[in-house]
């Protein structure tokens, strides 16, 4: 049975504990569907919290009415796992899904608060997931776009920082080091086809990480140190291909090699990824010969998946090698 995934990320300036308090309400969450639709909760629910929901309570069976008024699913709404203030997660069924998980995460950033709504369904009826699934994304942005106007809407930010590092985006300034890097063969022989990058290859990448930073919160951006303020690198999260995974990646100006400098890097944004946005897992990609790139990914605790080709992951160069590993939020 094909189930169906989508997110939705929003940046907003209240505190999390203010959108708590009102997504966690059964008022609340029609306050977000409105005019939409409604869900019509059992009178024992009160909040979206224990010991209404959650922990042993039985699933509360919820009408939903188009519009308001118009009956057409219910949903017996149960949660797996509550953390009041940060984030909840749904495992429901409904009349038309065999499965419904609805995973919310509130993440405390320095000017508000990242609402993430990850939403995983498997309809009951076999095909009608793409009938569904546009009308559930459209569901959730309306949610965000309410949720945007009522607590103030803010650009989404990437900053994260170790002992000698900040990961952040890419600035005007740092297009000099881009370009350095992206023509050094010692750096670009196991990236992509191991070519360098033309200024348009560069000028796309870029454009690539400013919209990734505008849907999800981050991106491959530069690695600067601390120290001196210079950038020295590029690191960060991305979509990995047609695949829906996160990829972790990092490559580094050689004068700063062998310092554990990648290694750093890339615990900071494991520890970014899983505890404050909750992904539930990460892979990485190398070259099967790039040692360098493959004891980074061991030093994280990243296991070996499989060799593959660009083409299965929907990369832009279909005929390299490459060598996929992953580490689970759970398995830390
Ligand atoms: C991959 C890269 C970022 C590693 O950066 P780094 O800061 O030198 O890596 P670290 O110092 O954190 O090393 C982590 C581990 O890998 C080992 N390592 C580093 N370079 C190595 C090499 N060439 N061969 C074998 N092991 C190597 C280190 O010894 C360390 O292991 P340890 O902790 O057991 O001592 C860097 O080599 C680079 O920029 N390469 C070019 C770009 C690239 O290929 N990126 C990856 C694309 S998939």
């Amino acid at each position: 049975m094909r189930s169906h995934r989508f997110e939705c990320t929003s940046g907003l300036v209240a505190p999390p504990e203010a959108v708590w308090e009102h997504a966690s309400s059964p008022a609340g969450v029609n306050w977000e569907l409105r005019p939409l639709a409604r869900m019509v909760f059992p009178r024992r629910v009160t909040r979206l919290e224990p010991p209404d929901v959650g922990g042993d309570a039985r699933p509360a069976r919820c009408w939903l009415l188009l519009f308001g008024v118009l009956p057409v699913d219910w949903d017996d709404l149960g949660f797996d796992a509550i953390e009041p203030g940060r984030w909840f997660h749904e495992r429901s069924t409904m009349l038309s899904q065999r499965a419904w998980e609805h995973e919310r995460v509130l993440v405390a950033e320095e000017r508000g608060t990242r609402l993430i709504d990850r939403v995983h369904f498997t309809p009951r009826v076999p095909g009608s997931g793409i009938l569904y699934r546009p009308i559930f994304e459209q569901i959730f942005r309306h949610r965000h776009r309410r949720l945007r106007r009522r607590f103030g809407s803010r650009a989404l930010s990437f900053r994260v920082e170790s002992e000698r590092l900040v990961v952040r985006p890419w600035h005007h300034d740092d297009l000099a080091v881009l370009r350095r890097l992206a023509a050094d063969a010692r750096v670009m022989r196991y990236v992509g086809d191991g070519s360098p990058w033309t200024v348009a290859q560069i000028a796309e990448f870029l454009a690539r990480q400013a919209t990734a930073l505008a849907a999800d919160g981050f991106c491959l951006g530069a690695v600067v140190d601390r120290a001196s303020g210079e950038p020295i690198g590029l690191s960060g999260l991305q979509r990995l291909g047609s695949t829906g995974e996160i990829e972790i990646g990092w490559w580094l100006s050689p004068e700063r090699w062998g310092a554990g400098l990648a290694a750093e890097a890339g615990r900071a944004l494991v520890r970014f990824a899983f505890e404050s946005l909750r992904l539930p897992r990460l892979v990485a990609i190398s070259h099967p010969d790039n040692a360098a790139s493959i004891h980074v990914m061991e030093r994280l605790g990243m296991e070996p998946l499989g060799l593959t080709t660009g083409r299965e992951l929907g990369l832009r160069h279909p005929d390299v090698e490459v060598i996929v590993y992953g580490l689970e939020r759970e398995s830390r």
